[in-house]
């Protein structure tokens, strides 16, 4: 497989494959400055070797992951978890999502394509995850909460149960969302109060 992206989040993807042994065969970077990673050559075209194999979208920032998916040529790998993650076996999990280490996710949770489960994060039972959503270290989604496509779930934060979050929100570091969030906000605090919702256009 390969992996688009050669920063940090890329670090921790390649951690993730590693713990389930899969091989690596290609990084891919826009940047023509990073050569490497760890001891990875970085390529910086869409070579056939690497269209001939499955990709993940090692790109933190959930709009630049969106618009590099929606450009990119190939094919993609399936949502994988890392081997110390416990994720129930009712889950689905949509294709380039990845799964961090030591992240918990619960009984018959959707999550979208292309999505980050970042590392500890709690996800409970019958939770929604829209494609492209980030749920950040640490944070903790009760059961039956709707996260909409794009939406950052930021550091600590916390949901409380059956609650809604629109698309393309930001969920401040150590929120507490305890009313639903509307599409395109900004929620900082406990309990969490909107800041800033963006135009439809600045999605
Ligand atoms: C919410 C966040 C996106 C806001 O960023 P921003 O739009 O640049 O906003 P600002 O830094 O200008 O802050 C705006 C106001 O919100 C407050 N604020 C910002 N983040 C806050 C937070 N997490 N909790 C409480 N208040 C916060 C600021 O103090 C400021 O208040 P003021 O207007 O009274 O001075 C950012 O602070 C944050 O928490 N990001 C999460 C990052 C993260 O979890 N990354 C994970 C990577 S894996």
């Amino acid at each position: 497989m390969n992996i688009y992206g050669a920063s940090g989040h890329g670090k921790v993807i390649i951690d993730l494959l590693h713990s389930r042994m899969l091989e690596i065969h290609q990084v891919l970077d826009d940047n023509p400055v990073i050569t490497g990673i760890y001891d990875y050559p970085v390529v910086h075209e869409y070579t056939p070797e690497v269209l001939r194999r499955k990709t993940i979208v090692a790109i933190g920032d959930n709009k630049t992951r969106k618009k590099v998916v929606d450009n990119f040529p190939g094919t993609f790998y399936r949502g994988v978890s890392h081997a110390t993650a416990v994720v129930d076996r009712t889950v689905e999990i949509g294709e380039g999502t990845v799964i961090m280490a030591n992240a918990a996710v619960n009984a018959d949770t959707i999550i979208g394509s292309h999505c980050i489960l970042n590392t500890g994060c709690i996800v409970e039972h019958d939770c929604v995850l829209g494609n492209f959503a980030h749920i950040s270290p640490g944070a903790v989604l009760a059961g039956g909460v709707k996260v909409g496509e794009g939406s950052h779930i930021g550091i600590g934060a916390l949901v409380i149960p059956g609650k809604k979050i629109g698309k393309w929100c930001t969920i401040g570091a150590g929120a507490v969302i305890i009313e639903d969030v509307p599409d395109h906000s900004t929620v900082v605090g406990n309990p969490g109060k909107i800041i800033k919702i963006l135009d439809k256009e600045n999605e």
